[in-house]
């Protein structure tokens, strides 16, 4: 017989986790005022709420810590995480950052002036933000198919180079300080983006003389699709496909929390020395000295050795696989997903899944409310609560899909605990029919409303 898959690593240390009853979530949801931030951690059970800083290091990383160096200027634990990141992506200068919104901080405040405009694929929120409170405009120019969830195209974080081309016409070079491409997509469902499209925008983007940079969080991820669903790509080692993927671009902000495989931590990684050196200033400014930006000598010890591990395709397999094996037991149960599943997270369209329940009632957060109440997963909204009011007219936005994201910390559950959520969301979806009222707003701040918003039953 042929030997199942099993994963590549043991369980060297566990942490207990907590079975509340049905009884219990209940009050706390109340008291959370239906608000899944608002829980404590210790009232979930399994947390799906993001892979972001949530996974567990291995013993290598554990080592590492011991070795941290921690100068405040030039420590060997930069140096090794210098070393590391020009060996995984070809950039030669590295400045660290306390996570990835804050690389996002410091790139942008050398680059972006008020009134330009940042063409890319679905960027991130916290992206949008920093592109946003410089008064610039962040363009989606994704593929279409993206914003079909049953569209199977195998690159849906793609940037559709029409509608890129279409940018790089209508406004001067000068307004459009770089074109940034997400890898992974997390936004539209942690698509990836193929070799062949990064080529192909970088090439456009030289012909009208703007810097691509890419938006790493999921880098790894990324080339992992690439080698299992790209053409030609079946061969080669997943260091060398990121050697290539980076090889299209200027540059890089990372969130080190994904994969980077480190608990906090982000960099901005890059070729160009005038970049650097502008950069460099905000660094010291926003984040620390240059050679630490906000991160322990320890922190980045450790991160040097979660960048090798993260790109090492056995890791990849079990990571992606087991992300992957819960959206199939999803997808057999009937449940409606976006497919293909993506790297980090299985997206719920809560607009199938709970049609009775009407927009202004949030049937995401609904559906994200219902699976805590049934088995204290925690998983987080991506619809109308997350898109916000319109700044002018202060109504609701109401994005194309209402998604509920269960994002999967990596190396951190079992696939037994993949089998209890698929569970337990296709007992909610058996009393689908039942659930016909949803959520009313009692308190939202001025903006990011999702974080903090309170709800009561409508
Ligand atoms: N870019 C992408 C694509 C992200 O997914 C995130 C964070 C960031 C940038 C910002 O990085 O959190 O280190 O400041 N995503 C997390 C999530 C928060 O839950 O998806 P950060």
């Amino acid at each position: 017989m042929d030997l199942p898959y099993a994963e590549p690593f043991r369980i060297k240390m566990i942490e207990e986790i907590y079975q509340s009853t049905r009884e219990e979530r209940e009050k706390w949801l109340k008291e959370a005022n239906y608000n899944l931030f608002n829980l404590k951690s210790s009232q979930v059970f399994i947390d799906l709420l993001t892979d972001s800083g949530t996974g567990a290091m291995s013993d290598r990383q554990w080592g590492a810590l011991m070795t941290g160096d921690e100068s405040y200027a030039g420590s060997q634990s930069f140096e090794q995480l210098q070393q590391t990141v020009q060996n995984i992506t070809g950039y030669q200068y590295l400045l660290p950052t306390h996570q990835g919104r804050a690389a996002e901080n410091v790139l942008f405040s050398a680059l972006i002036k008020d009134g330009d405009i940042v063409p890319g694929n679905s960027h991130f929120d916290t992206t949008k933000g920093h592109i946003e409170i410089r008064k610039a405009h962040a363009v989606d120019c994704t593929i279409d198919e993206a914003f079909d969830i049953n569209d199977l195209h195998p690159f849906k974080g793609n940037i559709c180079l029409k509608k890129l081309e279409n940018i790089y016409k209508i406004y001067p070079t000068e307004k459009i300080p770089f074109c940034l491409v997400t890898i992974t997509c997390n936004s539209s469902g942690g698509q990836p983006v193929s070799l062949e499209n990064m080529k192909a925008v970088k090439e456009l983007s030289d012909r009208y003389g703007i810097p691509v940079f890419f938006d790493s969080a999921r880098f790894a991820e990324n080339a992992y699709f690439i080698k299992k669903r790209e053409k030609g790509q079946e061969n080669r080692s997943i260091k060398d496909i990121c050697k290539e993927m980076f090889s299209y671009g200027d540059g890089m902000t990372m969130s080190s929390k994904k994969d980077g495989l480190v608990n906090i931590g982000g960099f901005i990684a890059l070729n160009n020395k005038e970049i650097f050196r502008a950069a460099s200033n905000f660094t010291i400014i926003y984040e620390g000295f240059i050679t630490y930006g906000g991160m322990a000598g320890r922190d980045m010890a450790a991160l040097a050795v979660g960048l090798n591990e993260a790109t090492e395709f056995a890791y990849l397999e079990a990571r992606i696989s087991q992300v992957e094996y819960l959206g199939n037991k999803l997808i057999e149960y009937g449940i409606p997903v976006q497919k293909p599943i993506g790297g980090h997270a299985v997206f719920i369209d809560s607009l199938h899944f709970l049609p009775h329940v009407s927009r202004e009632e949030f049937p995401a957060q609904t559906l994200g409310l219902e699976i805590y109440k049934e088995a204290g997963i925690r998983t987080v909204e991506i619809g109308t609560l997350l898109a916000d009011r319109d700044p002018q007219t202060r109504e609701n936005r109401y994005p194309k899909l209402e998604l509920v994201r269960l994002a999967i910390p990596r190396r951190t559950y079992t696939n037994n605990h993949m089998d209890y959520i698929a569970a337990a969301i296709k007992n909610v979806y058996e009393r689908r029919n039942e659930i016909t009222r949803g959520y009313q707003i009692t308190w939202e701040p001025e903006i990011l409303r999702h974080f903090t918003v309170q709800l009561e039953e409508a």
